[in-house]
């Protein structure tokens, strides 16, 4: 027993003695112990921060405590600051150190912490007093767990950086090495010019292409939709669902934020500030949350606007890129909820009602609240089914309460003397970026922007419009694969939205620059006047898809074409426009482009578009490339396509015979609808032209093409409805998983 007080006595001796502590958190311990007293040696007329930087009892009592608590390491430093921050807010100097010389400890008063705490009438001293041992100890975990969750607290809103950056040094590496050995195989493989020599040749350089280890990253990671089951384009009710690569990194992302705030809470029973456990964990907790929440915001923007750079280094699209935005964006909603509520409860827990009150009207809390419900607003405004069945709703709100969330956001921090505006100032940039870039398009493609007029036109037939822009005076030119946003200024009300459509081709206006040009690598559209028909109402005539009078000469040289289906939104106003007379019917529009990364198709000597309706402007944006080009490997190139309206296919088939001639070229048309009038003898001269009606069996061609291409490299290309790519991956996939390693899935999809 004896022993035991004994071993108790000295061990909390030996640790006041022996122990000194040191660094900030000792010094700021020593001070907060005595925050709250209040010495009789300052007049008690002068201001109080006046009258703490005076006061030499509280001076001595400071330095007592430095001296026997802290070791010396950082001390003037600490006392320089301190002695700077008296002296420019109150014109008064900290005493000298040497106050304490020759002091006794002994003698010294000692200050129990009921005596120190704040909040209850604080005690007048005459003479200087130190914390007792207790008290230090509790004043110096404190203030060490606070600087600890501050600093982790930033760590943690770092490590948010730290992460993307890793995924999108992955993507850019992934580009480099798809680059260079797409450079490689061109420096090192002579373009095989007939179908027996691509599957005899086999490139050595072919084989990293198709290494095991690849192959299986592509069968498990990269191509396949989500963890469970295929869908990945389609929609599941309200959400649309990334594919497994994008939703393994989703799924770290957030993973990853739950953890950080999770981990690493410092509590401690009897903390000066807050003694219960729960209040500190709600302090610290609310905190983390709401630094890291922020912290994601100018990931939002970034990941969200239309002109991000990562876009171009990664080659990754706009569509992966979203749904980034969106989790981000989800994730930061979340924890900007948790922060706002966990705030909301401590306040309730210290004063209820009344203390709310009080500081519902303080500048940065208000501001706060609203941050939070304009982001929840947000997001509620932009789930998938009101995206799609009120766009008009979902862009305004998400322009205006975005604004709202920033500037709300600037005067929540703003009490933090500028710290945290290193994450609003670059949303801010990103935004003013975005939008600059996006005027600088519209400028490239045409100067004089107020003048650009598109002609249109809508065949009831195949339910499509034709839109076609003149382009001669476009600075940036266009690349297969490219898309345009369109605005249409036919209603100022509706000026401020913008649709993204692929440029299905160049069309040369005049007849007479229709030259073969041979030498030219650039990509060329020929036009033929059209084979003349006899019977002149068969549904196969499709005129209104044609340009009109594409020979007369006032026509400009050259005029973008989109094929357009129309839907309920805009594209549907663009349909009721384009059946205005006359026809076509022109309109004043603005054109913002090209954007997208073109997929590097032309390495590839199989080349396998899955098509359905209005996708057919993706393989016919990339034809006379893959088919002209010096550069190209390509030599087979088929291109199965759904669509729904026989006029629609006997029209571009016309267009692109020439194209379409060409022996390395196959096309297998798949009707979906039964047309009265059908008559297959249209494209008579196009071997390769195979017309069939119902649905295509996406399996089947992937698996067919994939033993043509004998084992080489094979590009499939989805372009369609969401089902259709859906089949499309899980063909890849299963292509992959049989052994055909080369294959390589793209999806070109419509969605947004
Ligand atoms: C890169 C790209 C290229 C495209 N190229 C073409 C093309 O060449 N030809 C063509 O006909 N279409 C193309 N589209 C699709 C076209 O942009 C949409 O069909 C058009 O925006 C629909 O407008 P709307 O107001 O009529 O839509 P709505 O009538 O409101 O909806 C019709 C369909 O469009 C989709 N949609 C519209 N807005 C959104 C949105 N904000 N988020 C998610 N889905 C949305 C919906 O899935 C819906 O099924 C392309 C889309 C993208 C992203
Ligand atoms: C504070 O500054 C004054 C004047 O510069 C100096 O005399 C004094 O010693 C300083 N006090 C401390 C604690 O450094
Ligand atoms: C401060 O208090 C001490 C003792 O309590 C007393 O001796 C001293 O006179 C007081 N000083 C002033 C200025 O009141
Ligand atoms: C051609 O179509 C027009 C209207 O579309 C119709 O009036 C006319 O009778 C048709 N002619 C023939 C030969 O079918």
């Amino acid at each position: 027993m004896r022993i035991c007080i004994f071993l108790i006595l000295f061990a909390g001796s030996s640790w006041s003695v022996f122990a000194l502590e040191s660094g900030r958190s000792c010094f700021e311990g020593c001070l907060y112990a005595l925050n709250c007293l209040d010495f009789n040696d300052t007049n008690p007329a002068l201001s109080r921060q006046t009258r703490t930087c005076q006061s030499v009892l509280r001076a001595t009592s400071l330095y007592l405590c430095v001296e026997k608590y802290c070791t010396d390491e950082g001390r003037a430093n600490w006392l320089n600051k301190n002695n700077a921050t008296c002296q420019t807010s109150t014109g008064v100097s900290l005493p000298p150190y040497d106050v304490i010389a020759g002091h006794d400890f002994d003698g010294v008063r000692r200050l129990k912490a009921e005596e120190g705490m704040c909040g209850s009438a604080p005690i007048h001293l005459g003479e200087p007093t130190i914390p007792d041992d207790l008290f230090f100890e509790r004043a110096f975990r404190t203030l060490e767990a606070a600087f600890f969750e501050d600093d982790i607290h930033w760590t943690y809103a770092i490590a948010m950086y730290y992460f993307w950056g890793t995924v999108v040094s992955i993507g850019i590496f992934m580009r480099l090495t798809s680059l260079l050995r797409g450079l490689q195989t061109q420096e090192w493989q002579p373009i095989p010019d007939n179908e027996s020599d691509s599957s005899s040749q086999e490139n050595p350089n072919d084989s990293s292409i198709r290494s095991l280890p690849y192959a299986l990253l592509k069968r498990y990671i990269v191509i396949p939709a989500v963890t469970f089951g295929y869908r990945c384009s389609q929609n599941i009710r309200w959400c649309t669902i990334p594919p497994r690569i994008q939703s393994l990194t989703i799924a770290s992302f957030v993973l990853l934020n739950i953890v950080l705030c999770c981990i690493s809470y410092s509590v401690f029973e009897n903390n000066i500030f807050w003694p219960k456990v729960s209040k500190q964990l709600f302090r610290y907790v609310s905190d983390r949350t709401g630094i890291i929440s922020l912290a994601n915001i100018p990931l939002i923007w970034l990941f969200g606007t239309r002109n991000n750079t990562l876009i171009w280094l990664t080659g990754w699209g706009f569509g992966t890129y979203n749904n980034f935005h969106r989790c981000v964006a989800r994730v930061a909603t979340v924890q900007a909820v948790v922060h706002s509520l966990g705030y909301m409860q401590m306040i309730w827990e210290d004063g209820g009602w009344r203390l709310y009150e009080k500081y519902r009207h303080e500048k940065y809390f208000f501001n706060g609240k609203l941050a939070t419900i304009f982001m929840c607003a947000i997001c509620a405004f932009s789930v998938y089914g009101l995206r799609r069945s009120h766009y008009e709703i979902f862009l305004v709100t998400h322009i205006v309460f975005s604004a709202i969330v920033l500037i709300t956001m600037y005067y929540h921090v703003e009490i933090f003397r500028g710290e945290y505006n290193v994450f609003i100032w670059p949303s801010v940039f990103i935004w003013l970026f975005d939008r600059g870039l996006r005027i600088f398009r519209i400028l490239a493609f045409n100067p004089r922007f107020w003048n650009t007029k598109c002609s249109t036109t809508y065949d009831a037939k195949s339910n499509l419009v034709r839109l076609e822009v003149p382009c001669s005076q476009s600075f940036l030119k266009p690349k297969p694969g490219a898309y345009y946003y369109v605005y249409a200024f036919d209603n100022l009300l509706y000026a401020h939205q913008s649709h993204p459509f692929t440029l299905a081709y160049v069309s040369e206006g005049k007849e007479s620059d229709t030259h073969p040009d041979l030498s030219s690598t650039t990509p060329r559209h020929p036009r033929r006047p059209r084979p003349h028909r006899a019977s002149s109402n068969s549904s196969l005539e499709s005129d209104a898809l044609l340009p009109h009078s594409p020979i007369s000469s006032h026509t400009p040289s050259s005029s973008l074409v989109f094929l357009i289906r129309p839907y309920n939104g805009f594209t549907s106003r663009l349909a009721r426009l384009a059946a205005l007379k006359p026809t076509p019917h022109t309109l004043h529009a603005l054109i913002e482009g090209p954007y997208g990364n073109a997929i590097p198709l032309r390495t590839f000597p199989s080349v396998l578009f899955l098509v359905g309706g209005t996708g057919i402007a993706v393989p016919l944006s990339y034809l006379s490339n893959l088919l002209t080009s010096s550069q190209s490997r390509v030599v087979r190139l088929r291109i199965v396509w759904a669509v729904r309206e026989h006029s629609l296919f006997v029209d571009v088939l016309n267009r692109f015979r020439d194209l379409l001639a060409d022996e390395r070229v196959e096309v297998d048309v798949h009707v979906t609808r039964d047309e009265e009038g059908k008559d297959d003898d249209m494209v008579e001269g196009l071997d390769g032209v195979d017309v069939v009606t119902g649905r295509p069996d996406i399996d089947a061609h992937v698996d067919e093409t994939a033993r043509l291409a004998s084992g080489g490299r094979l590009a499939v290309v989805a372009c369609g409805p969401a089902s259709m790519a859906d089949e499309a991956r899980r063909a890849c996939v299963r292509a992959v998983g049989d052994g055909y390693r080369g294959v390589e899935y793209f999806e070109e999809s419509f969605k947004w």
